[in-house]
């Protein structure tokens, strides 16, 4: 019997990056996995692949800012599967700038996925999650609500908010009697596409991000995978206690001092 055996569980931005490697754990796991991602050539690839394996994978376009599509996307799986216990919010994006170049449109748009997208996301699943018998919703905040650097004054707010939003439904639905429990996963840097900038660069080449990997105390950067049993461990029943919890995955990065190296400051 494996882990996640009988979970149905959507993952938001699951078509790659960290929301990819947790979507093939979670997979591998035992769980039917929902991909929901805007990106549907490589979500199709991912579910097909993983398919083949003989594994329970869905892909599902899904803009997490839509309330409507996170409505039919609830009503499907529960059409299909008569059960949803598990959210992933994933999804997110990044612009790393200083509080003096930053734009209102910025913040707005990266609040718009980073925040906005898991809020609605987790009202849409409560209802569905109560009438499963309860749930585990996971939101994948960023260590940057603790490591302040004057480039995440955009996504440190947003990810910092997330992490209070993630307490506060936990709190809520743990005193209703739900059954739901609410964490957040604090990764530190991870090799994907997000620290690269779509550069197709070495992360090594990158200045901000050498110097990140620089400081780590385990001197390297997190695999995606290692995050995705990070969120495995939150959706099973292995931590059934544990609500209102911040996990960090980092290596020990967010502890340290940078001693303000210049290629951090922006
Ligand atoms: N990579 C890191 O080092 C790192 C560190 C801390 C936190 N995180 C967080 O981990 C999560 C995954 O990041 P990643 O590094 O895999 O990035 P990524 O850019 O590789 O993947 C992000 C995914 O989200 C999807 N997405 C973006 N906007 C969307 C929208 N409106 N609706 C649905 N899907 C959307 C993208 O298509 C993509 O598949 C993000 O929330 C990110 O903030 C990443």
């Amino acid at each position: 019997m494996a882990r996640l055996d009988g979970k149905v569980a959507i993952v938001t931005g699951g078509a790659r990056g960290l929301g990819g490697a947790t979507v093939d754990v979670l997979a591998e796991e035992g769980a039917t996995v929902l991909i929901a991602d805007v990106i549907d050539e490589a979500g199709e690839a991912r579910a097909t692949a993983l398919r083949a394996k003989g594994h329970k994978a869905e892909y599902h376009h899904l803009d997490v800012r839509d309330a409507d599509a996170w409505a039919a996307l609830v009503d499907t799986a529960m059409h299909a599967h008569g059960h949803l216990d598990v959210l992933v919010n994933n999804a997110g994006i990044n612009i790393s700038i200083t509080i003096e170049d930053a734009t209102a449109q910025q913040f707005r748009d990266v609040l718009e996925v980073n925040l906005i997208g898991a809020f609605l996301g987790t009202k849409a699943v409560i209802p569905a999650m109560r009438s499963s018998g309860g749930g585990s919703i996971i939101n994948i905040a960023s260590n940057s609500t603790q490591m302040v650097l004057p480039l995440t004054t955009i996504y440190g707010a947003s990810k910092s908010a997330l992490a209070n939003l993630t307490k506060t439904t936990a709190v809520h639905c743990a005193q209703r009697g739900y059954n739901i429990r609410v964490n957040s996963v604090h990764p530190g840097a991870h090799e994907t596409e997000m620290l690269t900038g779509g550069t197709g660069m070495r992360p090594l080449d990158i200045p901000q991000v050498k110097a990140l990997i620089d400081a780590i105390p385990m001197g390297r950067m997190g695999q995606p995978r290692e995050l995705g049993k990070v969120v495995a461990f939150l959706a099973s029943d292995d931590s059934s206690y544990m609500t209102t919890s911040e996990l960090f995955s980092d290596g020990g990065l967010t502890v340290v001092s940078f001693g303000g190296d210049p290629a951090l400051r922006g």
